[in-house]
């Protein structure tokens, strides 16, 4: 059985390079240093990589452009993901077109028309909704699409996503492993297919626990942002039985959760344990460091840039390729109640540390 042709892919991973920095070699030489193309014309020589000649270039007549759509800039989740796609794009001499949509389809659709007719070699996209026509419209009038942070339904376009159903149920499991049995999880508008698949978790993993499900507090709030975290605080507090431990569907939830509860003099973790999920910088460098499910952000961006890159320069020899990455937890002090526990200090007259329980 003949062996799939040699990719631009294959190319990149024996040399040690980009996607980016292939396409350059083979098409714009000059602008790369003289041991990193010696290196990538060994690895073509190696593998008998053969160019295709009719995709010999990025696509002709289009600008040197591609176009980036995420949900929210001020998330700084999308600002790691948009760091990814800059290196590989401009690995291979593209800029990068940032567009917000805000969560609002027509937003989106606005910009797609605005990428299309400033003839962008491709789009990235968080798609805000389903995986709707509208997307389909854009890819059959010739622009390639790759799906971010968003699993394809099928194989007929390349996606690049995390297990988020998996990340639920990291947070929830090590939620229940710290003893807790009165749980929340605070999303954003359920809208949102991350939101969804991270509540499934959660979920899943109260059923493999043994536990009721249905004993899940589950609050919507209207955006994943610090502010929407902080009305959700002020929710959970007032709910009874009172949870005493809750996971959010993003870190910046989790910021406002972990805000409003210090505010109300809450002690984190020992009478309330907060997770959130992206691992972005501030989740550690909060006041408690935050207990949080990281996803590769930059790593996320990076892949799709260069399978959408692969998609413009192979044309019709590319092969569409779902990419999942795994999530991992990386536990801090808003959920480890050993790190929570407060020392017994011994002072003359003073019998111990006075816990002042928060408001009931
Ligand atoms: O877009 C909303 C959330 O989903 C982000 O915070 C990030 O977690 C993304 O996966």
């Amino acid at each position: 059985m003949s062996r799939p042709p040699v990719s631009i892919r294959d190319v990149a991973s024996k040399a040690g390079v980009s996607v980016g920095t292939v396409s350059n070699v083979l098409n714009r030489p000059d602008i790369v240093a003289e041991s990193t193309r010696r290196r990538v014309l060994d690895a073509i020589r190696d593998l008998g990589f053969v160019r295709n000649e009719s995709a010999r270039h990025l696509r002709v007549g289009h600008s040197r452009t591609v176009g980036l759509v995420v949900l929210d800039v001020a998330n700084p989740f999308f600002t790691d993901v948009a760091r990814g796609v800059e290196d590989a794009a401009s690995d291979a001499g593209l800029a990068v077109i940032l567009c917000n949509s805000d969560d609002d389809p027509a937003k989106e659709s606005r910009y797609l028309d605005l990428l299309e007719e400033q003839r962008v070699q491709g789009i990235l996209i968080t798609p805000v909704t389903a995986i709707n026509d509208r997307l389909e419209h854009v890819r059959r009038r010739g622009t390639p699409i790759v799906l971010l942070d968003r699993m394809a339904t099928d194989d007929t376009q390349c996606s690049v996503a995390v297990n988020d159903v998996l990340g639920g149920e990291l947070a929830i499991g090590h939620l229940l492993s710290q003893g807790h049995e009165y749980l929340a999880f605070v999303g954003g508008p359920f809208t949102i297919r991350q939101v969804q698949d991270r509540h499934q978790g959660a979920v899943q993993a109260m059923r493999a626990a043994g536990q009721d499900a249905g004993e899940l507090r589950t609050v919507e709030s209207s955006a994943l942002n610090v502010a929407a975290g902080r009305d959700a605080a002020a929710r959970l507090l007032g709910t009874r039985p009172r949870p005493t431990a809750v996971f959010c569907a993003n870190d910046l939830l989790a910021l406002g959760v972990l805000q409003e509860m210090t505010r109300r003099g809450v002690r984190i973790p020992k009478e309330f344990a907060i997770v959130g999920y992206d691992d972005i910088d501030f989740a550690a460098a909060a006041a408690v460091p935050l207990t949080s499910v990281r996803q590769p952000r930059q790593l996320l961006g990076r892949t799709a840039a260069e399978l959408l890159i692969e998609e413009v320069t192979e044309d019709s020899s590319h092969q569409h390729r779902q990419v999942v990455f795994d999530p991992e937890l990386v536990v801090r002090d808003s959920s480890d109640r050993t790190i929570g526990r407060l020392p017994r200090r011994r002072r003359p007259g003073n019998k111990g540390v006075t816990a002042t329980p928060y408001p009931a």
